[in-house]
């Protein structure tokens, strides 16, 4: 864009992260995304608004605070403190990062509402419900368990089961009990609210395919769409955490319903700080401003059906995009408390810079909708020769021959236009690349041009000119042309490294860069002293925040004596035994001598444990959390020596191993302190 171009005015927002946990890698993901393209907006000129807000209501945020002895609201103010520092210092830079439990959203919410009940998009009719005698709630099918319908697994949630995938209604389960007091829970009438959602249908099936949305998103929603769109149940009985219904005591609105207002209301909050800014001008239903929203591939149907219809049926103007981005993975695999990979945003800035991963993310970052996967060998590697090896390198390589050659001023000299025509041709490439979203060609692009600028000063090769007689101008020509290049190389990095290109800002002695001072070179200009600009990345830094995220989990686990979380109800104690009941069971100290994967068999492993005058052979189903099974061998552990031997398909096992946690990787094999012997009775 040259600067005469009108300016677009442009509101963006990322979703607006739960405000009960911590913020992580994965989350990362996708506010450094819509954070590099605001900023590249800005850069070019345009009014661009960034705003979020704490998702602040619901059962689970609740429940939390409950458990944690404070009020709802106490639980949300720390929780806001805590994202709004992670993400300042991930350089994430909203104009306004705002709460759903807010003045304006409390009157936005209520203003949609009333306005799509007097258009007869809102409709009533009695549900029946799982509901929690103990507690007196009603029960989403997450807080209800019980053995699975189909395949009789037990503790299996509402709605699915995790042994079997077998999805049903929580009336369906066997033996329900609520997970949040353990009690079964009884069925239950209640009045709810829907929205109507298939009133919009029309509508949605032709905004769905006006270039709103990735392709494959589209495609997604082709499918409901075509399948027929149903009422969605927009209301929650007390108790809960949200805004109650206008003129329903009792009743709230759903969570998912006042989350998205959340956008208009953080807007409309900074307009009251921000008098340039009228919430009418981008929100009005012939508002000529942008809106676009980011989000994960996982809340499209929010953002893509109900959002734009209840906008459209309140009067309000619809996004001009929906821009999906897909889930974050961490050396191939999904996040991982054991592995140490699910990584909180302040334990990998505990350790290392934010414009490191700010970078990662921006190169591996296209326009669709495929996982990302942040190999942390790659990572290295690719900051380190990327940004330290290529771009900082012009500059360190440069900036001493002006200082010390001529007082730090750069001359008036371009010896190499070739080289500065590629980079003027490269620009609007780049710019493209930016303004759809595909950083990675835009690195590509960068990358390319740093590449072409590193090979042509080694080729000019100034420390050996710099040795010679009369050499001193065309080293200065060399030099300045360099510093030049690195100049413009910062201008097109500055969306993804702000802090890179106010250090840089600070060396050149210049004002604050915009997109269009690629255009011209600095010439006759003297530079600050140059102090290093970016480090590398050393490889123990990594270890060492994958060591800190163990840690965290472990933390997390002790979690109950301090504030509980939430183990007693996932799984609630067991009636009272007699103490002859306990002494019943022969608990004893076993070594494990073998441990070994047992051909054909998916979740076993084969321990042959020593137990002091004895030996057996034991069947256990841990393989999913110990896949190096030469690890457990030599270590003692807890053995049930009385129970009846069990005939299996493999062979016998002759009682059983114990271990905490609910499965998959998180089976943790219990130990005794140091000292206690093979066969020792445990009692
Ligand atoms: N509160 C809702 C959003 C309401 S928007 C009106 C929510 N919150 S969230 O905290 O679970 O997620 C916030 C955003 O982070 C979502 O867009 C989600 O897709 C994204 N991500 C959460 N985990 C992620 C990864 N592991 N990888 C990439 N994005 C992830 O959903
Ligand atoms: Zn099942």
């Amino acid at each position: 864009m040259s600067s005469n171009a009108p300016s677009r005015q442009i509101l963006v927002t990322s979703a607006l992260p739960y405000a009960n946990g911590s913020i992580h890698l994965g989350h990362m993901l996708e506010y450094i995304q819509t954070d590099i393209w605001v900023r590249f907006q800005k850069l070019r000129g345009h009014q661009a608004v960034y705003v979020c807000a704490d998702d602040a209501h619901g059962s689970a945020i609740m429940l939390r605070a409950e458990k944690e002895g404070i009020t709802s609201e106490q639980l949300i103010d720390n929780v806001k403190r805590e994202h709004s520092t992670d993400f300042a210092d991930f350089l994430v830079d909203f104009d306004n990062f705002h709460s759903t439990h807010s003045e304006e959203n409390r009157e936005l919410s209520s203003l949609i509402y009333e306005r799509l009940k007097d258009a007869g998009h809102i409709s009533t009719r009695s549900v029946t419900q799982y509901f929690d005698p103990e507690k007196e709630m009603f029960l989403a099918d997450r807080f209800i368990k019980g053995t699975c319908p189909k395949c009789a697994a037990e503790d299996q949630y509402g709605d699915n089961c995790e042994k079997c995938g077998a999805t049903y209604e929580p009336t369906e389960l066997k033996d329900p009990r609520s997970a949040i007091s353990g009690a079964t829970p009884v069925l239950k009438d209640s009045k709810h609210f829907f929205f109507r959602l298939q009133d919009f249908s029309d509508m949605l099936k032709q905004w769905t395919r006006s270039g709103t949305l990735q392709e494959a998103v589209a495609n997604k929603i082709a499918e409901w769409l075509d399948s027929g769109l149903h009422e969605w149940d927009i209301s929650r009985d007390a108790p809960y955490f949200g805004f109650e219904i206008p003129g329903e005591p009792g009743k709230y609105f759903y969570v998912w319903l006042d989350a998205p207002i959340g956008y208009m209301a953080s807007f409309k909050n900074l307009c009251a700080r921000r008098p340039e800014l009228s919430f009418d001008a981008f929100w009005n239903a012939d508002s000529s401003a942008e809106l676009y929203h980011f989000i994960g591939k996982d809340i499209v149907n929010f953002h893509t059906l109900f959002w734009p219809a209840m906008l459209e049926g309140a009067g309000f103007r619809k996004p001009t995009a929906v821009n999906v981005h897909g889930y974050l993975t961490v050396n191939g695999q999904k996040m991982s408390k054991s592995r140490g990979t699910f990584i909180k945003a302040r334990t990998y800035l505990d350790h290392l810079s934010p414009e490191y991963l700010r970078y990662y993310y921006a190169a591996k970052l296209g326009r669709g909708v495929e996982d990302l996967d942040l190999n942390l060998e790659d990572f290295v590697q690719k900051v380190n020769s990327d940004l330290v090896g290529k771009v900082v390198n012009i500059a360190s390589r440069c900036a001493g021959f002006i200082h010390k050659g001529n007082a730090g001023v750069m001359v008036d000299a371009n010896p190499a236009p070739e080289l500065t025509a590629a980079f003027t041709a490269g620009a609007p490439l780049i710019a493209d690349a930016y303004e759809k979203r595909d950083f990675s060609r835009a690195m590509r692009e960068i990358m390319g041009l740093a590449d072409k600028a590193n090979a042509w000063i080694a080729d000019k090769a100034p420390w050996s000119l710099n040795k010679q007689e009369g050499k001193q101008d065309e080293v200065q020509a060399i030099c300045s042309l360099g510093v030049n290049l690195f100049r413009q190389l910062v201008i097109f990095l500055k969306p993804v490294l702000p802090h890179l290109a106010a250090d840089a800002e600070a060396f050149l002695n210049v004002a604050p860069l915009r997109w269009d001072d690629h255009q011209t070179l600095l010439a006759n200009h003297q530079l600050n002293a140059f102090k290093p600009l970016m480090a590398r990345i050393e490889p123990a830094k990594i270890d060492a925040m994958i060591e800190a995220s163990k840690e965290d989990l472990a933390a997390a686990n002790e979690a109950p004596v301090a504030a509980g979380n939430g183990e007693l109800s996932k799984e609630p104690l067991e009636a009272e035994i007699k103490f002859d009941t306990f002494a019943a069971v022969d608990l004893r100290i076993a070594l494990i001598e073998k441990a070994e994967f047992v051909e054909g068999a998916d979740k076993l492993l084969r321990l042959s444990l020593d137990i002091g005058d004895a030996k057996r052979n034991v069947f256990s189903g841990i393989k999913s959390a110990y896949p190096d099974p030469s690890k457990l061998e030599g270590r003692l552990t807890l053995y049930v020596a009385n129970l009846a031997p069990r005939k299996m398909k493999f062979g016998v096992s002759e009682g059983m191993v114990l271990a905490a946690g609910p499965g998959g990787e998180e089976i943790f094999l219990l130990s005794p302190d140091a000292g206690a012997k093979p066969g020792q009775r445990v009692k």
